[in-house]
């Protein structure tokens, strides 16, 4: 009998310590790749921010789900917020206390909307930026002005923590991808500039006027 409970716990000892190498296995690997940083290219467009782009950006930010995250006013909210994964909430963009208005420049805005990542360069959790790297600069430009131009909300947004099982979940690709890890960022960069380089234009209104030369849009 003694022998028996002795090689259970053996046993049981031994997949305890098989669990924790795996455990800080999978902690250190997932570390790895939520602190990685990625090289942007520096994007050349140009910001402004007059009232007719103000008016179009507020839709433009409805219906690309900006406020269904970041809440209607910007100022933040819960994306995840559960025991067995962790908190992770979309950021205040305001320049009120505790959002990131003041810490961005417009072009940091764009960087972030368009490729993912942080002014230092590590990718942002969550937030779906795959699905807006193509995004025209209008667009862009747009969501920009929209976001200097929302009234300030003091909203401190709790730092992001994930526990051991949002880890494995992550490494397992069961939580959102990191979409700074998906987007070809030098491919965003040239994207616009290539379409108008094929089409032998300088700029979108060269382009639209080229198409309704061409009788598309008629
Ligand atoms: C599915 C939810 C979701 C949607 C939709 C979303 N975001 Fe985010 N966004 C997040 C989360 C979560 C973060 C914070 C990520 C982090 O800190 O790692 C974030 C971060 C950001 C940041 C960087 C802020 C910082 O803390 O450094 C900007 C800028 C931003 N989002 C703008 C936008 C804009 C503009 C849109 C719409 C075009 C948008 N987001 C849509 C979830 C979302």
């Amino acid at each position: 009998m003694r022998r028996v409970l002795k090689w259970i716990g053996i046993v049981l000892g031994g997949l305890l310590v098989i669990g924790l190498i795996a455990g800080a296995a999978v902690y250190f690997l997932s570390e790895g790749r939520l602190n990685a940083t990625y090289t942007v290219p520096a994007d050349s467009m140009s910001f402004h921010n007059d009232i007719e782009i103000v008016a179009e950006s507020e839709r433009l930010a409805t219906i690309r789900g900006c406020t269904d995250c970041h809440a209607e006013n910007l100022g933040g909210k819960a994306v995840i917020d559960n025991p067995m994964i962790g908190v992770i909430y979309a950021s205040n963009l305001t320049t009120g206390e505790g959002g990131i208005g003041d810490a961005y420049t417009d072009a940091e805005l764009a960087r972030a909307i368009r490729h993912d990542v942080r002014p230092d360069d590590t990718g942002l959790l969550v937030m779906p930026s795959a699905g807006y790297s193509m995004l025209s600069d209008e667009d862009v430009n747009a969501l920009v002005a929209y976001i200097r131009n929302v009234p300030d909300v003091n909203r401190e947004i709790p730092p992001i923590h994930l526990t051991m099982m949002a880890c494995v979940l992550f490494m397992a690709g069961q939580l959102p991808p990191l979409a700074a890890e998906i987007i070809d960022h030098e491919a965003v960069r040239n994207h616009v500039s290539n379409i108008f380089n094929k089409l032998q234009v300088a700029d979108r209104t060269q382009a639209i006027i080229r198409a309704r030369d061409a009788g598309m849009g008629q």
